[in-house]
């Protein structure tokens, strides 16, 4: 039977403090509209981190629940990978600090950069690492607080983002029935490294939205194409799209090229804004939670950003 990396449990965090984009433009002084921000981006309100609350703490707050649901205790597991571009420390990684939360005492830990596509590049390395038997048990994770690197002058970018935690407790199972990671397509193109940026390692965060929009139409479109032709799958066959939440217009594009009706695409965007590598792993858990997405079901996940990097996961939940 094949070794096979199944998702065994998931868990999101947000942090307690809310802020509607109305709230936002008084607090910073900004030229915009809630109208603008709804209009453009889909976005209505995001969560923030407080004091105290860092990429470490939500990732290990969303490991814990994901372990929960796996009904798995944190002593089984072995490797802990994190995609972070707000890490709480340059060293040791975030995944160190949340093995240390956790109390995971054994295997490895380590950070992935990826920018909004961190996500989707720690699930293919979980996956070839699951695989390759180098562990058992992996907990992957995707935790930002983007609020400690926006100019919060410039309207552009400061409304698009929020803080959170989403992860997934990836297990190696042998497995007949299908289920588990079915392929992982990894790209970046570091040509394009200007329109999307942190400068320095503090920030501030600079973008070009119309021209990462574009780029995110077009390489979206084909990496889910890769992944289908991949695994020689037509497009109806999947049941979820869980895209990166950067964009209400790029995610409905999306659902419309896969000819998928909305209620078949998950969409947070609205109420978290970009959460960068949490968007993708803070979405399925709230799918995975209020019982859309279930056993059995072929689920699509894409995700672009900073790099510019690109990627898409499929798999059978
Ligand atoms: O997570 C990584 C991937 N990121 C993305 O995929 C983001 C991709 N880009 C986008 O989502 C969109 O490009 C934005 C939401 C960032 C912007 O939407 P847009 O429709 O591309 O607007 P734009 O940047 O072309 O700006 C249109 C106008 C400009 O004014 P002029 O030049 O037409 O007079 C901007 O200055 O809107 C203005 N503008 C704003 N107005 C009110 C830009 N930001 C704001 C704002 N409030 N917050």
């Amino acid at each position: 039977m094949p070794l096979r990396s199944v998702i065994a449990g998931c868990g999101g965090c947000l942090p307690a403090q809310v802020v509607t984009n109305e709230e936002l433009a008084a607090r910073h002084g900004l030229d915009t509209s809630d109208a603008w921000i709804r209009e453009r981006s889909g976005i209505t309100r995001r969560h923030f981190a407080g004091p105290g609350e860092t990429a470490a703490s939500m990732g290990a707050e969303a490991a814990r629940r994901a372990l929960a649901q796996a009904g798995i205790e944190a002593g089984e597991v072995d490797a802990v990978i994190v995609a972070t571009a707000t890490p709480d420390s340059a060293f040791p990684a975030t995944a160190v600090h949340i093995q240390r939360l956790l109390g995971v005492t054994r295997g490895f830990g380590f950070d992935v950069s990826a920018a909004c596509t961190g996500f989707i590049y720690a699930l293919a390395i979980a996956d070839s690492m699951l695989r390759t038997g180098q562990a058992r048990c992996a907990l992957v994770i995707g935790t930002e607080v983007y609020s400690r690197i926006l100019d919060w002058t410039d309207r552009g970018t400061c409304v698009l983002f929020g803080d959170g935690a989403g992860a997934v407790v990836l297990r190696a199972e042998e497995r007949a029935d299908g289920r588990g990671i079915l392929s992982t397509h990894l790209h970046a193109d570091g040509r394009h490294a200007d329109i999307l940026h942190v400068e320095g390692t503090t920030g501030p965060l600079r973008m070009a939205g119309r021209e990462v929009f574009k780029h995110a139409v077009t390489k979206l479109a084909a990496v889910v194409e890769e992944a289908l032709a991949a695994n020689g799958l037509p497009r109806e066959a999947v049941d979820w799209l869980v895209p990166h939440q950067a964009n209400i217009r790029i995610i409905e594009a999306m659902g419309r090229k896969l000819g998928l009706p909305p209620e078949q695409v998950v969409v947070t965007v609205d109420r978290h804004a970009n959460t960068s590598a949490a968007s993708v792993p803070l979405a399925l858990a709230e799918a995975v939670e209020d019982g859309r997405i279930r056993k059995g079901d072929l689920v699509l996940l894409e995700a672009i950003g900073g790099g510019l990097t690109w990627g898409a996961a499929l798999l059978r939940f």
